[in-house]
């Protein structure tokens, strides 16, 4: 099947970067790595492949590597995965020589080394209102359930996956109680299905197990992690209960935080491909893991896809070369939609991942439920921090505290000290006290576990500058309270100028309505996007801070069990909007996944709670670059009005136009597809959201069409001009008559003055008809520079 085809010119080549630098000798070794060889797409059909396709396609795989490494029996040896479902490849280990040979080979779309991401490490639903607080004539407040729940059934029958760490089947946010038989349409299963293992039932419906990339990268794991499905980090079952767990009432962590426990889609059935495993330093899942994933899930008949991992280094990046962007390419030109977290290197800019086109990129926000944990110091001054633990401390008094430099060891620095750091405390000058540490360098929970250590009764963990106001309720080892920058300065004054410093750390409180809310994590990465600047991302924003959902029975420190646990990262921002795909998926079957995209981005909101602007965690305003089209309310993105929407061959001209244009490139990924001659601009991609990186070139012309999924109509364009930019729609109304009638438009964007938007600009376009509202953010900057190794150089 990768016969006559002619080797792609050199021009693309180059274009995997990887290629060109495995065509230079100085790199050549004979150092053997773990490759994955990519081949693009099938003739057979994808789904209606016959078991003799899909050997065919092996054989094929054997026959190519034969080639170049002499023998067939060389070949069987090398090869790991064989993709023989939606994606087309294998992977092999190769030396450099061989790799870069059968980069030339006719019909290899790219060659490229396999490499390691990492995860992205409730009552969110009710603060997007999926339930809704009404009164009952008692007086009484209870909860109903919101429309776009009653509407998509609660997800019945949708199907979400995630490529994760596994999954904790006995969890109850996965029990099968009250389900019907699994959906005709399902092919998966469970691989592992036995009490070691996992078993499958009526709501956890597949669960396989990929780890040979993992293990060719020679990273080590626990066996016992390595060689089963299930979840061992609690990273997966956590990810998967929050995009589409069962309701489970009752659920409290150390009797704060407590309620019911819900995925966004609660009636929907759940499978996980476990692609991650534990490492030393977090969690580790190789890109050929990641891309056999894809494959088997597509395969299986996932409708949405949740990927709470990434890499945050994009150097010499390459769609082709990632396999990532390869899987969820196959899987949304295959119809399931996929979404994944935009990364937690915030607020640094152009940090952004998971940024190809065809993505939904979620950042993560806060939401208004705070737990507190008061701090009185001895000079009569309250903070309000937060944290949990387990016993609080046994009387209302103060008790003795200390500067954590104070307690240093005699061989220890007082900078090391301050932060808590392993070896750095003195168990006889910490005995008994409360310890007040400095958040950075190592995890905020070892800090407490150190002072534990030391004998220490409590911690005011206390935020550096850059950290600002961000809070996190981690489970600490001792009474702690985390407070923001200015509180802990304030602790730090005190300590200095007071002989016997006391402090008194009170158990915690939940409290909800907090205000201003939704605001962005500090932590979540922001855009703009260094690889395609032309697409704005992050896409929308989602809660991702202090979320409550199934964990993993695992851990092997019996004081730090919980089958359910409070999590913060742009992975657990990720299922909540994985859930929203599913309940619109729900409502609406037969939407693609582009239109699901739009749904969400187009509805998403970028004011909080007190009406003004979100604002990032620093007390800034945030902007698109945090939230992208904003944070997502799931009850209007069942009736967006319009949706931008993208035909399947469309993301191959996008392809085209970000320069992956050798005809062979389109006819390999899809059979008959060739480049247009004169290929489209990046700008003219249908995407619900507009990005110019460069307006110092001169005007520029976006071109979009939007189709009517609501009742007939007539829609008004309204802007909002970004400062210094003047934006034209043409036109600037648009009459519906009918529902799935598309209609064109023009959007152009002028300076209104030379050097104007020399910083980031931002506006909107909104379409209207009065009782839908299709918002859209514009981003505009004079000249965007971003060098070689996709790092942001500056705006002039
Ligand atoms: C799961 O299945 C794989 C492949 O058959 C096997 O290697 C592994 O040992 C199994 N793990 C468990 C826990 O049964
Ligand atoms: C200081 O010495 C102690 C042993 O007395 C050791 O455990 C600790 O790691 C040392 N700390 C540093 C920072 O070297
Ligand atoms: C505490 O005092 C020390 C010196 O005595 C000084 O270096 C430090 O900046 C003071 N810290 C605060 C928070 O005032
Ligand atoms: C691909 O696009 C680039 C940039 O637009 C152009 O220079 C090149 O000639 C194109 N190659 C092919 C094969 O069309």
């Amino acid at each position: 099947m990768t016969t006559n085809r002619r080797p792609p010119p050199l021009a693309f080549l180059c274009l995997v970067s990887v290629l060109c630098l495995l065509s230079s000798p100085s790199l050549a070794s004979s150092a053997k790595r773990h490759y994955v060889v990519y081949l693009g797409g099938h003739n057979h059909g994808g789904s209606s492949a016959t078991e003799a396709d899909l050997q065919a396609v092996t054989d094929s795989h054997h026959d190519l590597l034969a080639t170049h490494l002499g023998d067939m029996e060389k070949a069987k040896n090398a090869i790991r995965y064989s993709y023989t479902r939606h994606i087309n490849g294998f992977t092999a280990v190769l030396d450099a020589e061989e790799a870069a040979r059968i980069a030339k080979h006719p019909g290899v779309v790219s060659v490229f080394p396999d490499r390691m991401k990492k995860l992205h490490t409730t009552n969110s639903w009710d603060f997007m209102l999926l339930n809704k607080e009404i009164e009952i004539p008692s007086g009484k407040l209870i909860k109903v359930p919101s429309e776009i729940w009653k509407a998509a059934r609660f997800g019945e029958n949708v199907i979400i996956g995630n490529l994760d760490s596994g999954v904790w089947p006995e969890s109850k946010s996965f029990n099968d109680k009250g389900y019907g038989p699994i959906p005709a349409k399902w092919k998966g299963l469970c691989e592992n299905n036995t009490k070691i293992g996992v078993s499958c039932n009526r709501k956890l419906i597949g669960s396989r197990l990929y780890n040979k990339g993992f293990i060719e990268d020679g990273s080590t794991a626990d066996p016992a992690d390595l060689y089963n499905p299930r979840d061992m980090d609690g990273h997966g079952s956590h990810t998967l209960s929050t995009a589409g767990g069962n309701f489970v009432p009752g659920v409290d962590i150390l009797s704060a935080a407590g309620g019911v426990a819900k995925g966004g889609a609660p009636r929907a059935r759940v499978a996980a491909y476990k692609v991650c495993f534990v490492v030393e330093d977090g969690t580790s899942c190789a890109d050929s893991d990641i891309l056999a994933g894809f494959d088997a899930a597509i395969a299986d008949g996932v409708d949405v896809l949740s990927v709470s991992l990434g890499s945050e280094d994009f150097a010499d990046y390459s769609y082709l070369a990632d396999g990532l962007a390869i899987g969820s390419f196959h899987a949304v030109r295959s119809g399931v939609v996929v979404v994944a977290s935009a990364g937690n290197s915030g607020p640094v800019q152009g940090t952004v991942a998971n940024f190809a086109p065809w993505i939904v990129t979620v950042g993560a926000s806060t939401t208004d439920r705070n737990i507190d944990v008061h701090v009185e110091l001895g000079n009569g001054d309250r903070l309000k921090g937060t944290a949990l633990f387990q016993k609080p401390l046994p009387d209302h008094k103060q008790y003795k505290l200390a500067s954590a430099a104070d307690v240093k060891l005699p061989n220890a620095t007082a900078e090391d000290a301050i932060l808590c750091l392993p070896g750095t405390l003195d168990p006889t000058k910490a005995q008994g006290k409360i310890l007040a540490c400095l958040r950075g360098k190592t995890a905020r929970v070892d800090k407490s576990r150190q002072a534990k250590n030391a004998g220490a009764i409590g911690v005011i963990l206390c935020n550096d500058e850059a950290s600002g106001i961000e809070l996190v309720d981690d489970i600490h080892y001792v009474p702690t309270s985390h407070v923001v920058y200015k509180d802990g300065v304030k602790v730090f004054r005190y300590i200095n100028g007071t002989k016997n410093p006391t402090a008194y750390i009170a158990p915690p409180v939940t409290t909800y309505g907090n205000k201003p809310a939704p605001s962005l994590a500090a932590f979540s990465s922001r855009g703009p996007n260094v690889v395609t600047p032309q697409i704005l991302k992050p896409d929308v924003a989602a809660p991702g801070v202090n979320i409550l959902a199934a964990y993993t029975m695992a851990g092997d420190d019996e004081s730090r069990k919980y089958p359910y646990q409070l999590e913060s990262g742009t992975s657990m921002a990720c299922p909540h909007v994985a859930g929203v795909a599913a309940l619109v998926k729900a409502v609406h079957p037969d939407w693609s996944p582009s239109a699901v995209h739009s749904a969400i981005m187009t509805t998403a909101r970028t004011r909080g709670n007190t009406g003004d602007k979100m604002n990032d965690l620093n007390e800034h305003e945030s902007s698109s670059f945090g939230y992208g089209a904003g944070h997502i309310r799931p009850n209007r993105a069942i009736k967006p009005g319009l949706v931008y929407e993208v035909a399947a061959h469309e993301y191959l001209e996008l392809l085209c136009s970000i320069g992956y244009n050798s005809s062979d490139m389109g006819e390999l990924l899809e059979k008959g597809y060739k480049c247009p001659k004169k290929v489209k601009s990046v700008f003219d991609h249908n995407y619900p959201s507009f990005s110019v990186p460069n307006l110092g070139s001169g005007p520029v012309t976006f071109k979009r069409r939007v189709k009517n999924v609501g009742p007939p109509g007539v829609y008004a364009a309204e802007v909002k001009e970004p400062y210094g930019v003047a934006v034209k729609v043409v036109p600037d109304v648009l009459k519906f008559d009918k529902y799935g009638e598309e209609k064109s438009f023009k959007v152009m964007v002028a300076a209104k003055w030379k050097g104007a938007a020399k910083g980031y600009e931002f506006g909107g376009l909104t379409w209207t008809d009065g009782d839908h509202y299709v918002r859209s953010p514009i981003f505009v900057t004079d000249n965007l520079v971003i060098d070689q190794s996709n790092k942001i150089v500056g705006t002039y």
